[in-house]
């Protein structure tokens, strides 16, 4: 027997690390953020390490080492996700996980197009620029109130376009995912819409 795979992909801030891992929650279902992969090798990038041995080094620890959520990393992150021997080296961490029994549930770019492209089910989440750069203005407020709401919506918008136009793995939607805009959506209905969907298909 082989695990259900569920693959949840979609832009900065759309919501997805936290209908992930409510999903995973749900389904008792393992559950990888692979943003946290690449956010590892950017700490490290910023630490002066090069990106292609830093990936192939790669601890399971060194994902929560570091403050990830900083968005000097968030930018590190998607400038060494470029490079296509990063993302070749956490292919098999990426795929091992997957294969974790009864279900897994991995978030990220390229879930449904390149590391998971049989996953049972395919999501692909994202809201508007405005809605998801204000959900990280006061996630972040938490943390930093001298963050400006311009601030982050530049850094996400220039984010979306490197990981949108980037010659490997660019984020693209899977042709057979689905998608769900969560713009107008509260965290909770944005959950319930997802699970509703997956119950359906894994019954
Ligand atoms: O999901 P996140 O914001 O934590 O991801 C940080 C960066 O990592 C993102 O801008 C691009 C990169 N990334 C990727 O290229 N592929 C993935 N599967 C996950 C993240």
């Amino acid at each position: 027997m082989s695990s259900i795979v569920i693959a949840i992909d979609g832009p900065a801030a759309s919501g997805k690390g936290t209908v992930s891992k409510a999903i995973s929650e749900k389904l008792q279902f393992h559950y990888l953020d692979t943003g946290k992969l690449y956010r590892a090798i950017g700490a490290k990038y910023l630490e002066g390490d090069e990106p292609i041995s830093a990936a192939k080094n790669l601890k399971y620890e060194d994902l929560d080492n570091y403050d990830l959520q900083k968005p000097e990393i968030a930018k590190a992150a998607s400038e060494i996700a470029a490079i296509q021997e990063v993302r070749a080296s956490l292919l098999n961490f990426q795929r091992n996980f997957s294969r974790k029994m009864p279900g897994a549930v991995l978030d990220g770019r390229d879930i449904g197009t390149i590391v998971c492209p049989s996953a049972k089910i395919k999501i692909f989440l994202t809201a508007s620029l405005e809605a998801r750069a204000y959900r990280r203005y006061l996630e972040l407020q938490k943390t930093n109130s001298e963050l400006k709401l311009e601030f982050i919506i530049d850094q996400i918008k220039e984010r979306d376009e490197r990981d949108q136009t980037r010659s490997s793995s660019p984020m693209v939607a899977a042709s057979d995912a689905k998608i769900f805009d969560t713009s107008e959506l509260s965290i909770n209905e944005a959950i319930d819409e997802v699970y509703f969907y997956i119950q359906a298909r894994i019954n």
